[in-house]
């Protein structure tokens, strides 16, 4: 057991992704059994009351890895020595809202963060991006914070690959965990591209696209399932969702981005997850966009896995989303953000 705590701070923490996370985290479900940790929790004024209570349940816990609890509607205390920030918080899309209104909303909020960050967090410092648009979002507190290096800078799209990973579970009829090598390219919105080419079932065993074919009666069948059920199910997920429950996905957003955290601290091994991170140019994506690739970490951060082979038709979708994520930024440098 460490004797030091790590300090996490969590974005948005008196809403519903929010308290999600808190226990797990506190419980070390994401940094381990071995891993202390010092959580503090950032709101608005608005949302002070709803972290408070939550900060109460938190004691009425006793975790034993946990140090404390600090609420705070200061961004500045909330990541003063901050190891791991998840920025949740976020505004959402209200009626009538266009989408250069609520990239306004969200640069007002994660540019300002980004420089608190710039100015007060730990060396080890890496942050994560649920609150959406997450990419845009991402690259707004990146461009924030030119003090840190901009690889310490992601955003969640580790939702997005489990999505695919169930969906194919499914249709396949095995368990999750015997799925390996799929890969969301581009952004995080119904644009995303959800990719099999590399997926393969079994433990290696098989290719998932000769599997899919055995099951769909052809080669031509696993195809249409691809492009008409599987691609679209997977990207436009999170309507979904809302459709059905009745609100935005909850849990297993907070389940995806402690799966993020924990796999770039703790290591993805020769198998890779899919995170968006900033490009350097990787796959011929524009340097600074912040795109969602197939990545592994050492533990040290995460790296785009190179050298994967697009189709035409993979690259005609992943560009159309990079085309999304280049008007998204552009939007972002209209408003004189960037
Ligand atoms: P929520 O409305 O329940 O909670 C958001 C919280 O953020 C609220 O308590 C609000 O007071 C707080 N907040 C707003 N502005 C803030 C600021 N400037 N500083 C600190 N806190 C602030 O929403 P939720 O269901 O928890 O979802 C949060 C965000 O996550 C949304 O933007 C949602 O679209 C997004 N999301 C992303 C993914 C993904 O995969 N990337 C998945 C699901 C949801
Ligand atoms: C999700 O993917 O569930 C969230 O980003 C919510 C949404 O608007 O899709």
């Amino acid at each position: 057991m460490s004797t030091t705590s790590t300090t996490v701070t969590i974005t948005g923490a008196g809403g519903q992704i929010g308290y999600a996370l808190l226990f797990r985290i506190a419980a070390g479900g994401m940094l381990g059994p071995d891993r202390r940790v010092r959580l503090r929790l950032l709101e608005i004024p608005q949302g002070m009351r709803a972290a408070e209570g939550a900060a109460l349940e938190l004691q009425d816990c006793a975790f034993p890895l946990l140090d404390s609890v600090d609420v705070t509607d200061s961004a500045e205390s909330a990541f003063d020595g901050c190891s791991i920030a998840l920025l949740v918080g976020a505004r959402p899309r209200g009626p009538g809202m266009e989408r250069a209104d609520l990239l306004a909303a969200n640069a007002g909020i994660f540019g300002p963060q980004g420089a608190a960050l710039g100015a007060g967090a730990a060396d080890d410092l890496r942050v994560v991006v649920v609150g959406n648009p997450a990419n845009t979002n991402a690259l707004i507190a990146a461009a924030s914070a030119p003090e840190i290096p901009s690889d310490r800078f992601t955003a969640l799209t580790r939702l997005d690959h489990n999505r695919a990973v169930g969906q194919l579970a499914e249709a396949l009829d095995v368990r999750p965990d015997e799925i390996e090598g799929v890969a969301i390219w581009g952004n995080h919105s119904a644009s995303q591209f959800p990719d099999v080419a590399h997926a393969v079932v079994g433990g290696g065993d098989r290719m998932v696209i000769d599997a899919l074919a055995d099951r769909l009666g052809g080669l031509e069948a696993a195809t249409a399932w691809l492009d008409d059920v599987f691609i679209p199910r997977v990207a436009k997920r999170g309507a979904e969702i809302i459709e059905v429950r009745g609100s935005s996905s909850v849990a297993s957003a907070a389940n995806a981005a402690i799966e993020h955290v924990r796999d770039e601290q703790g290591g993805t091994g020769e198998v890779w997850t899919s995170a968006a991170v900033v490009s350097q140019g990787e796959y011929g994506v524009p340097e600074g966009l912040v795109c969602s690739f197939p990545v592994r970490s050492d533990g040290s951060g995460y790296r785009v896995v190179e050298g994967l082979d697009l189709d035409e038709r993979a690259r005609t979708r992943f560009d159309a989303s990079v085309a999304e994520l280049e008007a998204e930024r552009e939007a972002v440098r209209q408003l004189g953000v960037l």
